[in-house]
């Protein structure tokens, strides 16, 4: 019938899970000093006062979001140990939650009962934070820490990040009640100084930075990693260090060279191979490049896709490179197709500069000859095939 059985048994992997994002390891390797202020930001908490708040930023893939879990985990056990004292950790992951409003609703929701639960709409901002202050005053804990991770989603509607970490100071939450500690966490280099001076002053008494790894320390990460993912000796000994290489070279990311070495063994073990070695890792790369393009893709604002769309049907008409104002007219046209918005010539422009900052688009000056001035042409900076797939996906257009 043309199809391979599937048989048992992995002559690559001997645990593959373990390459996982979600796996936490054992120890949280190459982060001691960040640890260390980390925990040294958490231990007035341990003495029973109020908690500082945090401000953790870095890229994606640092380990800002395992060294938080593993340090919640150890705060829980250490406290126990302790009279007087109890604290209660609620983590809320923000991605997708591009208001204030909606990070309040999802976090009042973490303390209520599943049939009590708030709709994402309707409340009055004003009432949601009630229910919160509320909550937190009627929790029966000492402390509260309130973790929004991933939280430069909401952008510039960042009025959450004022109210939540100052309302001890504010009598919202006497303190004699529940002393209450925010740590916001950030994938965005830039959210920092996008933030108003007033949430600056409430949120960050302490401000952590994870920086991006270089390749020894991706290689020891790797290593840890590696040892009880992959069959003893199946991985030749170039692979480590190769992978590290282009992980540290291109992003710093524990999160992609993890993937890069998880490709390269399955792609081995698809292969048939008895061992993984630099050419695996080789044919893996570019599909993990793919890869973090689609995501991208996929995380950019609605408005740009339906520019990303307009762009799609010019090449169906062989019509690229175009020039901003053809691609406007059949942006315009696209925007029903979206249900979206129909935004000014000058709104798409901006999209278009982005794109091309961000390497989906690709653009060329023209000049006019004798009558001076000049003007834009874009094309795709990607193949066109990936943004079609993409969008496809995100909203069911025919395409
Ligand atoms: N220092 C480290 N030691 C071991 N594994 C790490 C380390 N840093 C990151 N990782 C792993 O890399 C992946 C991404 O880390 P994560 O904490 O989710 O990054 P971030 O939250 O900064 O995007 C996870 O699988 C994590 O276990
Ligand atoms: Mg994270």
């Amino acid at each position: 019938m043309g199809l391979e059985p599937f048989t048992p048994g992995d002559a690559i992997f001997e645990d593959e899970d373990i390459l996982r994002d979600s796996h936490q390891p054992e120890t949280l390797l190459e982060r001691e000093d960040e640890l260390k202020e980390y925990q040294s930001a958490l231990q007035p908490i341990i003495n029973g006062a109020r908690p500082r708040n945090i401000f953790l930023y870095g890229q994606t893939g640092v380990g800002k979001t395992v060294a938080t879990d593993m340090i919640i985990d150890r705060l829980q056990i250490d406290q126990e140990k302790i009279d007087n004292l109890d604290i209660h950790a609620v983590n809320i992951i923000c991605k997708n939650l591009t208001t204030s409003y909606q990070v309040a609703v999802k976090l009042a929701n973490r303390f209520r009962s599943k049939d009590e639960r708030l709709p994402p709409t309707g409340y009055p901002p004003d009432t949601v934070y009630e229910f919160l202050w509320e909550h937190l005053k009627e929790i029966d804990s000492t402390h509260v820490l309130l973790i929004l991770d991933e939280i430069d989603a909401v952008g510039e509607d960042d009025n959450i990040l004022y109210e939540l970490p100052r309302c001890n100071d504010n009598g919202n939450v006497p303190p004699e009640m529940t002393k209450v500690g925010v740590i916001g966490i950030s994938n965005n280099f830039t959210f920092r100084e996008q933030l108003s001076a007033r949430v600056t002053d409430s949120l960050c008494d302490e401000e952590i930075h994870f920086p991006p790894y270089d390749s020894d320390q991706l290689r020891s990460i790797l290593r840890q990693r590696a040892k009880r993912a992959f069959i003893d000796d199946v991985l030749e000994d170039d692979v480590i260090p190769l992978t590290a290489a282009i992980a540290g070279q291109e992003s710093g990311s524990a999160r992609q060279a993890l993937k890069l070495l998880f490709k390269a063994g399955d792609i081995a073990r698809s292969d048939g191979a008895e061992s993984v070695d630099e050419s695996h890792v080789r044919e893996a790369e570019p599909l993990i490049k793919e890869g973090k393009v689609k995501s991208e893709l996929q995380s950019l604002p609605a408005q740009s896709h339906v520019t990303l769309y307009a762009l799609l049907r010019l090449h169906a008409k062989d019509e690229l490179p175009a020039k901003t104002g053809k691609i406007y007219e059949e942006y315009k046209k696209a925007t029903s197709h979206f249900e979206a918005e129909e935004k000014t010539d000058r709104t798409i422009r901006n999209r278009l500069n982005q794109l091309s900052l961000k390497g989906f688009l690709s653009v060329d000056e023209k000049n006019m000859g004798a009558r001076g001035g000049s003007y834009y042409v874009y094309q795709f900076g990607v193949r066109p095939k990936l943004i079609q797939n993409v969008l496809e996906n995100l909203d069911r257009v025919e395409i």
